[in-house]
């Protein structure tokens, strides 16, 4: 009988054996693919592997310390860059979505090479691509409608020999189970997918650190009312979204003029197709009055109802 537990034990065997005395790099995401191929590789090769964090402080709130702590404890050397003012920067006065992404997968890998640099040349540059990425990629560019890429590309600037790639013959729940199976937290395991740009492509338009706290505040109480009413898993991905629209209200006996909060929630297999979550009223009713009572800077909360197609999942 096949377990994930043979599973883990093969593979740690073969990368022990491919690996062998080498140094293995790894871009930890704070994506459950690069969580568990990480975890995957410190039982095989332990100290010989490094992870370097990149947070680029567009994560969600506790986000960046949630990596910390799941690896923090294990036996690799664990790298995390503190890379938020340096992105910010970057966006300053940037609102074109793909400009976005471009600028962000470009720093991303910018700063990945200079911590790599510190370490100087490894053997194995290890990534968590599984097995829908490989079909995807087959694909090319032309399905493209937005570019989807966790980092832009690899480094150019960092010398290693060969790729690891200890996921590539798994789908998603295959790599669920095997996180749980080598003790990655619940957190981590089954965290919904979130866009490599992050935080930047659900802020429309410029960002600035005070929208980006806003929304982070905003999206916590909206995933925290989806897991208080049990809603985890049978919402695919939800999300908040903070607009450029600002609009007029009325709170105590003063007048507003704050921006528009968009709740995003889907249903999809594949992320190719979607439909709008059927979010049950009351849910939504609780959770627009706490992020209205609790965000400041927000005074209107919408529900997105449009699928994909027409619409796409993210806003940008
Ligand atoms: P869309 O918005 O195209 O999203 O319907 C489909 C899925 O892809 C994710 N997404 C991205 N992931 N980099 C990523 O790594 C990106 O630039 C990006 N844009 C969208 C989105 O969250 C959804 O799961």
């Amino acid at each position: 009988d096949w377990t994930m537990g043979d599973y883990a034990k093969t593979t740690v065997a073969e990368l022990k054996e491919k690996i062998g005395h080498g140094r293995v790099l790894l871009a930890l995401s704070g994506g459950v693919d690069s969580a568990v191929a990480a975890a995957l590789l410190s039982r095989a090769v332990g100290r010989q592997l490094t992870c370097i964090f990149v947070d680029h402080g567009l994560m969600r709130k506790n986000e960046g310390d949630e990596v910390d702590q799941a690896f923090q404890g294990r036996d690799i050397q664990f790298v995390r860059v503190d890379a938020a003012e340096r992105f910010l920067e970057k966006l300053q006065g940037v609102s074109d979505p793909e400009r976005k992404r471009k600028i962000i997968g470009e720093e991303f890998i910018r700063v990945f090479e200079d911590e790599a640099n510190k370490i100087g040349a490894v053997d194995f540059l290890a990534q968590g691509t599984i097995y829908p990425d490989v079909i995807e990629s087959g694909l090319g560019d032309a399905a493209t409608i937005k570019s989807h890429h966790n980092v832009g590309g690899l480094p150019e600037h960092v010398r290693f020999k060969e790729i690891v790639e200890p996921l590539r013959l798994l789908f998603k729940d295959e790599v669920r189970a095997l996180g749980l199976e080598l003790g990655l937290p619940d957190y981590m395991v089954w965290r919904q997918p979130f866009p490599g740009p992050g935080l930047a492509i659900r802020i429309i338009g410029e960002i600035k650190k005070e929208k980006l706290d806003v929304l982070r505040d905003a999206d916590a109480v909206f995933r925290d009312e989806i897991a208080h009413a049990g809603l985890m898993r049978d919402i695919n991905q939800y999300f908040a979204v903070l607009t450029d629209m600002r609009s007029v209200g009325v709170m105590g006996d003063g007048r507003t003029y704050d921006y528009t909060l968009a709740l995003r929630g889907v249903t999809t297999s594949d992320f190719m197709t979607a439909d709008w979550a059927r979010i049950p009223y009351e849910v939504l009713d609780t959770i627009s009055n706490r992020i209205i009572n609790e965000v400041k800077g927000i005074n209107r909360v919408v529900y997105d109802i449009t699928s994909k197609p027409p619409a796409t999942i993210e806003w940008e």
